[in-house]
């Protein structure tokens, strides 16, 4: 499985903060926004990542994030030259992706819950055709909109309607099998000049193959794309953190649960940022004093520290 991460776009709507400085950069809370969604491929078990942005802002992301072996991962970089549109990412990435599936994340997507990466991690070892997640809001005519049946099954697909069937937006997490490609080449421009996702999902509904999967009300999904929105996932973020004391998205302490990277890596990276809390986390994690039975359960299943019991 393959990951890709879709940071392009013109971020008008963020103007005058975006006018220089890509949407994707900016900070939610304490870490650059990029890091949610790189942190949810990293979950997911990917470590094959593909950056896609616009020619003026890849080098920003490839100084930020380099060639990903600080977190232990593959990440690699292309160029989008227009936003036309959210399918174009599988025609950029069609070398790339090769004859793997691929989960798609939108760059300003945020996702959060309890028992989210095991969730995550059956919907990649279960998915055949294409997966995508429902969730319940109280504007679904700013998103794509699903509607379902008295029995749950999926029977339209809309691209933000004026009149929703449904409350349910179709979140901007992707799992496609391999002829996501040629659906995405099929695809006309919409009224609005894009490729639509909306029109690639339709193609999996069309032959029965789309699989929904909600996400109850104890997950938090928000995009950060507008003022209002990018302010209150930082809120979000930072009273999350501030009460438990964890960070969302910490990207090097997720490979080292994952066991891509060894404690003194992430020691190393803690004491070069240890002015800030970033860097003191790090250390703080780096030098968690557990019980010889954590460890030896962690020895065991690096994962232990990140995924719930199933
Ligand atoms: O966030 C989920 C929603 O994302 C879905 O419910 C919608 O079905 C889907 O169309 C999309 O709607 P948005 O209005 O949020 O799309 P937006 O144009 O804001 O782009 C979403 C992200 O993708 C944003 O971070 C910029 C990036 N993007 C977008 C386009 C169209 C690109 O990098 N290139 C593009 O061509």
């Amino acid at each position: 499985m393959k990951g890709i991460i879709l940071a392009g776009g013109s971020g008008s709507r963020l103007s005058p903060s975006t006018n220089s400085i890509n949407k994707h950069l900016l900070a939610v809370y304490d870490k650059p926004m990029i890091y949610y969604p790189l942190s949810v491929l990293m979950l997911g078990g990917m470590k094959e990542i593909m950056i896609i942005s616009t020619p003026y802002d890849r080098p920003r992301f490839e100084e930020l994030l380099g060639d990903g072996s600080a977190f232990g991962i593959s990440l690699t970089y292309k160029e989008q030259s227009e936003p036309n549109g959210i399918p174009e990412a599988f025609i950029i990435a069609e070398d790339f992706i090769g004859n793997d599936d691929v989960t798609l994340i939108l760059g300003d997507n945020i996702f959060y819950g309890q028992g989210f990466t095991t969730l995550l991690r059956k919907a990649i070892k279960n998915h055949h055709y294409a997966t995508v997640f429902g969730y319940r809001v109280k504007d679904p005519e700013r998103f794509g909109v699903v509607e379902f049946d008295h029995l749950k099954k999926v029977i339209s697909l809309e691209e933000k309607p004026e009149e929703p069937k449904s409350d349910f937006a179709v979140t901007g997490l992707y799992i496609y099998d391999n002829r996501c490609i040629d659906f995405a080449r099929k695809l006309s421009f919409s009224k609005r000049g894009e490729l639509e996702i909306t029109d690639l999902n339709k193609e999996y509904l069309k032959r029965s193959q789309l699989d929904v999967q909600l996400l109850g009300r104890g997950f938090a999904w928000m995009d950060a794309g507008t003022h209002e929105s990018l302010f209150d996932a930082a809120e979000f973020v930072k009273n999350i953190q501030q009460r438990q004391g964890f960070k969302l998205a910490c990207l090097e302490e997720i490979s080292y649960y994952m066991g891509y990277i060894d404690k003194e890596t992430l020691f190393k990276k803690g004491k070069s940022m240890e002015k800030n809390d970033y860097g003191k986390y790090l250390l703080e994690i780096a030098d968690r004093k557990h019980t010889q039975q954590y460890w030896e359960a962690i020895d065991r299943n690096p994962m232990l520290g990140l995924v719930e019991n199933e």
